[in-house]
């Protein structure tokens, strides 16, 4: 009989390998469920489209739903009233949890406006448990005039069983302090597991986001990067998707966007070799995801620097730290992709 290994990871964390026997043919003719699209985007609205999805069939989900502060979509009217956009998130939330297996665990991208509301209704009233609340800070924010310059968003991780779901730990170590600050050769080769702090620029502060911490730093995917499509202004960065998804699923695993945007989430997915199922409202966006698809294959690396802290230099007094080789020289391609520009000239 042929047999499936499958790694699993407890809630502490650990991995263990565990071999499960995969059911004949004719047995899985008799339980198999409602056949699920994959490697598909689906057009359209995402409450029809994961209305026609069978209960329990999604090991992941990520959404960074319209955030309701009035951003410029090309089909979506981002200026709904409070109760309705409140109403219309516990509906596709909803949907999301019945598609979820029971395993499974939901990440949500939100704003500050809706964030709290959003987190106690994926709670209260969805049966969700929140295992963490990452805050995202990223460089190149909104520049804003009477008020702190947006630069974060908050990301949940649900889970819909508190005790089983995934969380490959040792698939999203990153260097430690001790390793990058301190060289320090005690430290553990293998990095440690990836906070609501004021810091101005992390490249300033290596001791600051701690890779045990749930602030996490990668820059926006902003109008100069090589990384950019250029044509969805919410694209988020592939190496952020590569993190929640290398933590919450496992290869082959079937992963869901409900608001794919520019695609991220699908083209990361399929370049860790994942299924992917998205879904995108606006008929022009999803012709451009699609493209995007086409040249995302499975073992490509992902666009962005996998570690920004190591990836962009030292600054003193808002200068760069010389390094010898390159002191006067410009900066190279890599450098501005990276997201070291000291002034940065892409504020919107
Ligand atoms: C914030 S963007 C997602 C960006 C995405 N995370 C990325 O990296 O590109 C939200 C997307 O949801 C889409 N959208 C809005 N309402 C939708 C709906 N009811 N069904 C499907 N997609 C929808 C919008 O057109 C927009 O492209």
């Amino acid at each position: 009989m042929a047999r499936r290994a499958s790694a699993k990871s407890s809630p502490a964390g650990a991995e263990t390998a565990s071999i499960e026997a995969a059911p004949s043919a004719e047995a899985a003719s008799l339980t198999a469920p409602a056949a699920v699209p994959s490697n598909t985007l689906l057009e359209g609205d995402c409450l029809q489209s994961l209305a026609g999805l069978p209960d329990g069939c999604a090991h992941l989900a990520f959404a960074d739903p319209p955030f309701n502060i009035g951003y410029d979509y090309d089909t979506y009217d981002d200026r709904r009233s409070a109760d309705d956009y409140l109403a219309w998130s516990k509906r596709w939330m909803g949907e999301i949890v019945r598609v979820l297996r029971p395993d499974g665990t939901f990440w949500l991208a939100i704003g500050d406006e809706y964030a709290a509301e959003l987190k106690v209704m994926a709670t209260r009233e969805l049966g969700l448990t929140c295992r963490s609340w990452v805050v995202w800070y990223y460089t190149f924010g909104v520049n804003c005039r009477q008020k702190f310059s947006r630069s974060h968003a908050h990301i949940f991780q649900f889970v819909r069983d508190p005790v089983a779901f995934t969380f490959n730990t040792e698939a999203i170590r990153v260097p430690s302090a001790r390793e990058l600050v301190y060289g320090d050769r005690r430290a553990d080769p293998k990095g440690r597991l990836p906070d609501d702090t004021w810091i101005l620029r992390p490249q300033d502060l290596p001791e600051g986001f701690g890779a045990d911490g749930d602030t996490w730093y990668f820059p926006r995917v902003c109008g100069t990067f090589k990384e950019r499509s250029g044509w969805h202004g919410c694209q988020m960065p592939e190496q952020l998707l590569g993190r929640i998804i290398r933590a919450s699923s496992h290869p082959d695993d079937l992963v869901i966007d409900p608001f794919s945007g520019s695609g991220t989430t699908l083209a990361v997915a399929s370049k860790l070799g994942r299924r992917y199922l998205g879904c995108e409202l606006s008929p022009q966006y999803a012709a451009r995801i699609r493209e995007r698809l086409a040249s995302a294959r499975p073992g490509d690396p992902l666009d962005g620097a996998p570690e920004p802290l190591k990836s962009v230099p030292a600054t003193e007094d808002g200068r760069r730290l010389g390094d010898r080789r390159t002191a006067g020289k410009k900066r190279s391609r890599a450098d501005k992709a990276a997201g070291t520009l000291l002034f940065p000239t892409d504020q919107p």
